[in-house]
């Protein structure tokens, strides 16, 4: 097993092991995905991943984190959305589209813009929710604590998008239940202090993602991914004790895929990130539950996300900022690697001896 195997997860095969983790280009208006996303994405395609996430998807319009970001809350966002996958598609890379919920980080400001909640004269919202009235930091919105009636809106938000998944005809869905928005606010008790059915004991932390997945599974039928921060890095948080017993129960509840990341909980906390910090993570809930994971975070170079798949730390690898920098690493990866691997028809001349032809459209 190596980084350029194959890989099959419930029928979806992928011709080797390197996929773009979801990130957030914070370019859209009222959700929609416009023709950057189509060149961010189509370009990574090009460039030889296997897989393509499309960023953190707002299930509701009060689940962006900022005015720019992309939504999948009603039926008019589909379109482009297909007009993408029919483009990663001819390049034979399949697609995923991670469902989010900002919780209480929500109607923040884009990272280039002013950092600091935004005011509904500038896009913003005042209706930010969370599980606690507690916010995340003293320069983010002081969120309300969902009523079980918000909370069965949002199980129904995360259902109604999956369905908007399969009419898109996306390859993945992930549930992002990471990076301290709304699920994870649910899992941890640092954010969550209900005294309800959702929160408290470990069991009543984890309902409503468990909810959230047994909604979405009734839409999806297609290979389902899980995102989680493994641990919140933080005194009386949420752990990858937690984590491990959490994804035994995603597994019999048919999630396919564990994508491992951490943190974002709370804020100022100390984070050992470096070369595959998060990857022990990954290879302990792949050792202890069965179930695959995806490895992320600091994987920049071919030998070492080679190694994490040789050693069996993981069954897939994501990256992210890496793929900013080269949209073409897979296909340099291999390379590297000595692999041979295919390359678009239209930059054959460009191919090292051996690649071969990418069947297109
Ligand atoms: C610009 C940018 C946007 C991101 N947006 C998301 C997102 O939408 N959803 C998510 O789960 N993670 C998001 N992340 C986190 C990445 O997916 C990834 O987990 C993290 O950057 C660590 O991987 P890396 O070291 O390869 O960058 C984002 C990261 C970056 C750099």
């Amino acid at each position: 097993m190596h980084l350029f195997s194959p890989l099959t997860i419930r029928g979806m095969e992928l011709p080797h092991r390197i996929g773009v983790s979801p990130m957030c280009q914070y370019s859209s208006k009222d959700g929609f995905a416009t023709d950057w996303h189509l060149v961010h994405l189509g370009s990574r395609a090009t460039g030889g991943a296997a897989l393509v996430i499309v960023e953190a998807s707002a299930v509701t319009s009060e689940g962006r984190i900022t005015p720019g970001d992309m939504g999948f809350w009603k039926d008019e966002h589909i379109a482009k959305h297909r007009q993408i996958i029919e483009f990663v598609h001819s390049q034979g890379a399949r697609i995923g589209i991670q469902l989010a919920h900002a919780g209480r980080k929500a109607s923040m400001g884009v990272p280039w813009g002013p950092e600091r909640v935004m005011g509904p004269d500038e896009g913003g919202w005042t209706n930010v929710m969370a599980p606690s009235a507690i916010p995340f930091s003293p320069t983010y919105a002081q969120p309300h604590a969902l009523e079980t009636a918000g909370i069965k809106k949002t199980i129904d938000a995360f259902r109604a998008a999956a369905r908007r998944a399969v009419e898109a005809g996306f390859d993945v869905v992930e549930i992002h239940a990471a990076h301290g928005y709304l699920l994870h606010e649910f899992l941890s008790p640092l954010s969550n202090r209900r005294t309800d059915e959702y929160g408290g004991p470990f069991k009543n932390r984890i309902r409503l993602l468990t909810e959230v997945v047994d909604a979405v599974r009734q839409e999806w039928t297609r290979t389902l991914f899980v995102r989680i921060s493994a641990t919140d890095w933080a005194e009386g948080g949420w752990t990858i004790d937690d984590s491990v017993e959490l994804s035994k129960i995603l597994k019999t509840q048919g999630v396919d895929l564990i994508d491992v990341s951490s943190g974002g909980l709370v804020p100022n906390v100390k984070i050992p990130a470096g070369p595959g910090y998060q990857t022990p993570f990954a290879e302990r809930i792949r050792r202890e539950t069965g179930i695959l994971t995806a490895a992320v975070g600091f994987i920049v170079d071919p030998a070492q996300a080679d190694h994490i798949i040789r050693n069996e730390q993981a069954d897939l690898v994501l990256l992210a900022r890496e793929m900013l920098r080269d949209p073409y690493w897979a296909v340099h990866a291999a390379e590297h690697l000595d692999k041979k691997t295919s390359w678009p028809v239209q930059y054959f001349r460009a191919a090292p001896s051996g690649s071969t032809p990418r069947p297109t459209w």
